[in-house]
Order: C-alpha cells, then sequence, then structure tokens
C-alpha cells in the first residue's frame, strides 16, 4: 500500500519534463565504511530502497562512485524494474583510489565509460539526470560537457547536471550543452553555496543540496536542533529537511542513511510545516 508521505513536500519539474517529488533519497550511506566496497547489510540496503519508494519518493540521487557502484547494484536490486515515474539521478567524473579516495577524472573515454557501466549497473536504457561530479581542472571543460552532450544526442543520457560549481562554472557550462540542475554542498549549518542557489532560482535549475542534514550533524541527538525539535514535535532532522524545503521552491533535498528508521523519519519531514517565524528561527539558531 502506497502511503506517499513524501507527496506533501510539493514536486518540482527538472529540466522542463521531469518531475519529481522535492523531498529525495541519496545512496552515499549504502556502501562499505569510506564510500567503499559492500554495504555492511545489505538486506538492510534494499529494504531502505524500497521503504523510501513506498513511502512516495519518487527522486533518488547515486553515483557510479559509491562502491563504486555498490549502491547502483542496490538499487537495481531493489527496485528494479522501475516505477515509470522514478527519477535516478547519478553522476560520473570521479575515480577511486581506495577507500575514502576521489580523484576528479574528466577524460571523454573515462566519462563515456563510466556512463556506459552505469546504464548496465542501474539497468537502464537512457539516464534521466547525468551530474558531472566534479569538473577536471585538468581537461578543458568543453571536452567534459561535450562528451556527456554526445551521449545525449545517443540517447544515453535525459540531462545533464553538475555538481560543487561555482555561478560562473554553470554559465561556462551551459554555453556549451543545456544544464538542468547543480548539486552542491549546502545545509542549514554550511551556507557558502547561496549565490549558486539564487543562480539556480533565477534560472529555474533544480538545486540538489548534499550533505543535507551536514553528515548527520544537524540530525543528532543533543545537536543544535534538539531543543527547537522538542518543542515542534519533530525531529531535529525534520526541521533541517523542512528548513531546506521552505529555503527554495527549487530545492531537491537527497537525505542519506543506511537504516529504515532514519528513511522513515526523514521522509516525514515533507508533512513538517514551518512559520516563517520557525524558519528565521531555524536560520538564527545554528551559526553558520
Ligand atoms: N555531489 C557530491 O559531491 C556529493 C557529496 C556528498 C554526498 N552527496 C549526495 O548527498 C546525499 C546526502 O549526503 P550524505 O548521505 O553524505 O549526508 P547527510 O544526508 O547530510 O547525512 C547522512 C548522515 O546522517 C545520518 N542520518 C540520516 N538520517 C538520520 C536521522 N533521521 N536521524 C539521525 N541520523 C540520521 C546518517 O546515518 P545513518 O545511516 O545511521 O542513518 C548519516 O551518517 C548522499 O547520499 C549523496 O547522494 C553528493
Amino acid at each position: 500500500m502506497s502511503e506517499a508521505v513524501a507527496a506533501a513536500a510539493g514536486e518540482f519539474t527538472i529540466g522542463g519534463d521531469l518531475t519529481v517529488r522535492r523531498l529525495g533519497y541519496g545512496t552515499m550511506q549504502l556502501p562499505g565504511e569510506g564510500v567503499w566496497g559492500e554495504s555492511r547489510d545489505p538486506d538492510e540496503a534494499v529494504r531502505v530502497l524500497r521503504r523510501a519508494v513506498e513511502l512516495g519518493v519518487n527522486f533518488i540521487d547515486t553515483a557510479d562512485a559509491y562502491g563504486p557502484f555498490t549502491a547502483d547494484l542496490l538499487l537495481k536490486k531493489a527496485l528494479h524494474p522501475y516505477a515509470d515515474d522514478l527519477v535516478i539521478a547519478t553522476k560520473a567524473g570521479f575515480a577511486r583510489t581506495g577507500p575514502g579516495g576521489w580523484v576528479p577524472l574528466g577524460r571523454p573515454e573515462y566519462l563515456r565509460q563510466q556512463v556506459e557501466l552505469s546504464l548496465r549497473n542501474l539497468g537502464l536504457e537512457r539516464i534521466d539526470l547525468l551530474q558531472l561530479h566534479r569538473i577536471d581542472p585538468k581537461v578543458p571543460l568543453a571536452d567534459q560537457i561535450g562528451e556527456l552532450a554526445k551521449l545525449q544526442v545517443e540517447g544515453k543520457i535525459r540531462h545533464l547536471g553538475l555538481s560543487e560549481v561555482s555561478v560562473e562554472e554553470i554559465r561556462e557550462a551551459a554555453a556549451i550543452a543545456p544544464i538542468v540542475s547543480v548539486q552542491n554542498l549546502y545545509n542549514l549549518s554550511q551556507r557558502d553555496a547561496e549565490p549558486v542557489l539564487e543562480y539556480a532560482e533565477q534560472n529555474n535549475l533544480g538545486f540538489i543540496p548534499w550533505f543535507p542534514l551536514a553528515t548527520g550533524g544537524l540530525a543528532k541527538a543533543g545537536g543544535p536542533l534538539d531543543e527547537i525539535a522538542r518543542e515542534h514535535d519533530a525531529s531535529p532532522s525534520q526541521l533541517a529537511l523542512a528548513w531546506l524545503l521552505k529555503r527554495s521552491p527549487v530545492m531537491l533535498p537527497i537525505p542519506g542513511t543506511s537504516s529504515v528508521a532514519h528513511v522513515e523519519d526523514n521522509v516525514n519531514a515533507a508533512k513538517v510545516e514551518l512559520s516563517d517565524e520557525e524558519f528565521n528561527r531555524l536560520t538564527d539558531a545554528v551559526s553558520r
């Protein structure tokens, strides 16, 4: 039975044709320590993914680099064949050099290889949203975006997005091929990406804040949101996510978790409505 709790977060249409519920899920907590290797509890990982979708999540962020490939294979195991309305956003552009090792790698042949591997591992014929995980400073941007644009023309990618970029970099990339989304570090306690968020709002790009819970720092008991959460009858994590959802209509949070209890907690943030006064109080409560 579908509970579709996530529907309460409202919708956003990415790139003019991909309509998603604004509260999504990110798969980075599913692989092992250092985002490397097998999940510590693969059965729970499958349950987490299925529970997210059961609760109405239809926007899932993943990456070839998570494992590598552990998260994508879990997604396929848990959810393939995918529901028609499920949008899987993935990424390419990092080489994994070991547990905790991440090196930008944007050579066209590597990007192509990773896109082909993602199609295979996810069991897809086309990727709805492919985000360049990082711009590789050693490779001309035109070669990186150019190769992804070729894959788009070949029908293997529907839309292109960027990750961890400046406004200037979005402009440069958009001059090469249409860009529909941006994914930068952003949460209640880390707001350096504010100018990028404003650019996204002005240009109707989806803004996907990574580390929406500050890697759990905003969700934990005894954290900065604990007291307000008790007053509000919500969890700290729900307040952090409700704050993001209210901050902007283009905001698409993708909280990550490896537990069913936490995915239930997080998706229920869609139902937490903050007044303007509560929003401002949260904004001021957490020092940046
Ligand atoms: N583009 C990029 O460069 C980039 C970088 C990092 C992340 N991302 C994306 O952003 C997504 C989110 O980031 P993230 O998962 O690293 O960090 P996050 O969502 O900010 O926080 C995840 C952490 O919070 C804990 N947590 C989650 N829900 C909780 C709850 N309700 N109560 C208490 N603790 C809770 C998780 O532990 P448990 O597992 O125990 O719940 C985990 O340690 C990733 O999954 C990934 O898709 C992208």
